[in-house]
């Protein structure tokens, strides 16, 4: 466990997302389409703690069906590790349900994996490894 890597924010529209935070001060990083995820990214550097805009790449993708049931708001928390099959694996034996058994591509080369909200008190949290050597903003 490293730390909290990034919050997730489900939008319909990353600009008119970005607006509030672009209002607050917050500076948009970089944007980068996740195909695995059905998602359009947006990276916001707060200072010290990374924001994910996310907007759907079709209605029938995971944050697509978020947004038509519960609108747009806090998707998901985000926890670095060292290494995220091991992570999971710990999670899993510990009791809490995965929605992936197995890591999966995430942005910039980090391999990720979720775990269900059901089994973490309502939030959905995501499991980050982010690519060996990279920097983050
Ligand atoms: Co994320």
């Amino acid at each position: 466990m490293l730390g909290i890597d990034h919050v997730g924010i489900a939008v319909p529209d990353l600009d008119a997302g970005q607006a509030p935070y672009a209002a607050l001060g917050v500076r948009s990083v970089e944007d980068e389409e996740v195909p695995d995820q059905g998602v359009r990214v947006r990276l916001l550097d707060t200072g010290a703690g990374t924001i994910e805009l996310l907007a759907p790449l079709a209605a029938d993708t995971p944050v697509g069906r978020f947004l038509a049931s519960r609108g747009p708001g806090l998707h998901h928390l985000a926890f670095r590790v060292a290494d995220v099959r091991h992570a999971l694996e710990a999670a899993v034996s510990s009791g809490l349900r995965p929605i992936d058994v197995v890591p999966r591509p995430g942005r910039a080369g980090s391999r990720v994996a979720f775990l269900h909200p059901r089994s973490v008190g309502g939030v959905l949290i995501e499991l980050v490894e982010p690519a060996s050597g990279a920097v983050r903003p």
